[in-house]
């Protein structure tokens, strides 16, 4: 049986057997519906409850990632009860060891699992576009993940603050509506954009076109500088509020902390991945500004490989897990089942990298 590879992220859960040059099957909210018993009501009614197992990347909610998992591996992917094969999870960066040791314990102890492995997203997303070292730049919902081989960065910056952004500005503009959150996230997705670069975002302040949207309960709202400013904020932060520089800049720093003689090789093969760059203009404004940075070397976008699936962007990920997995298993450089049972979760650190 092949290995299964899941990529459980602070918005959508990508996952499917080990196929490194297709789609993951599945990709699902990254989130559990639970039944309980409102307290505040007196008769104590059954209410719907949503959780989010995962926050920032990191699994916060053991109980509902174990029942997210259930649905996932044995409704979805379709392993059975005492037949289940190997698994192979990708992490963010700085993911605490105690959180590593859960999940493999999670893995061998409920389900059972045959042989385990897990690798950074930002490594896996490298691998995805056939390149062992270069610069992964990782926007995701819930956090920014940057990595050289030697020198990493996580920003607490992602979607999800995006989205919060958007709902504020949206609330200014039009203060008599009332938006379903949930509506929010899915007009971020649609209206979002970057101005080529930042004289044209401001010049953009006078001349603002207006866009009318009728939301799903018949409101209609007006749509126009917000959608600039949430593509800005990437590259001017403190618009979120935030001291750091824009994110080009804070990559083309943290690659100056490596020896310079790794400079061209990491930021000449520079991978942008994540959920959130494909807003539009996002990827135009990202080399623009690259192209303007005052380093030596410049970072240059890598070309996805053209045999690689639609979307590598959105799951590059998964995909490096994929290709990651068809040599770990084989090559028996994963945690086995004996292993686990002779070491306990501690096992985990010394066999995956
Ligand atoms: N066209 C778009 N414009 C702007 N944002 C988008 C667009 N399409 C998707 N997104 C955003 O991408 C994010 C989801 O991306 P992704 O699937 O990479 O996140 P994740 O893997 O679940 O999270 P993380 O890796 O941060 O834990 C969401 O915030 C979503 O709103
Ligand atoms: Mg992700």
């Amino acid at each position: 049986m092949e290995a299964v590879v899941v990529d459980a992220g602070s918005k959508l859960l990508k996952a499917g057997i080990a196929a490194p040059d297709q789609a993951p099957v599945l990709v699902m909210p990254s989130k559990m519906k639970l039944e309980v018993e409102d307290q505040q009501l007196a008769d104590r009614a059954v209410v719907e409850e949503v959780v989010h197992p995962v926050v920032r990347g990191f699994v916060k909610d053991w109980d509902a990632m174990e029942d997210l998992l259930n649905y996932v591996l044995y409704r979805n992917i379709g392993w059975e009860i005492g037949d289940e094969g190997q698994i192979l999870f990708t992490e963010p960066l700085f993911t605490p060891k105690a959180l590593r040791e859960q999940l493999v314990q999670l893995m061998f102890e409920k389900f059972n699992v045959s042989g385990f492995y897990d690798s950074e997203q930002a490594v896996l997303s490298l691998y995805a576009v056939g390149r062992i070292s270069g610069c992964t730049v990782d926007i995701g919902h819930g956090k920014i993940g940057a990595v050289q081989h030697v020198a990493s960065k996580r920003l607490e910056i992602g979607g999800v603050d995006l989205t919060t952004l958007f709902a504020q500005e949206l609330k200014r503009s039009n203060p008599l509506v009332n938006i379903d959150p949930s509506d929010v996230e899915r007009l971020k997705e649609q209206y979002a954009c970057c101005a080529e670069d930042q004289l044209a975002f401001e010049a953009l302040e006078n001349s603002w076109q207006p866009e009318r949207h009728t939301l799903p309960d018949g409101q209609v709202i007006t749509i126009e500088k917000e959608r600039y400013i949430v593509g800005e904020a990437l590259f001017q932060p403190r618009i979120l509020g935030l001291e750091d520089y824009g994110i080009v800049h804070q990559l083309v720093t943290s690659v100056s902390n490596v020896s310079s003689e790794y400079h061209r090789q990491l930021l000449e093969n520079t991978m942008l991945c994540g959920g959130t760059i494909s807003m539009t203009g996002f990827e135009d404004r990202f080399q623009g500004e690259a192209n303007l940075s005052a380093s030596a070397i410049r970072p240059t976008l890598v070309k996805p490989p053209e045999y690689m699936p639609e979307n590598l962007a959105k799951h590059s990920a998964w995909l490096g897990g994929a290709i990651l997995a068809k040599v770990v298993f084989p090559q028996n450089q994963h945690v086995t089942k004996g292993e686990y049972d002779e070491t306990g979760p501690s096992i985990v650190h010394k066999k995956c990298f």
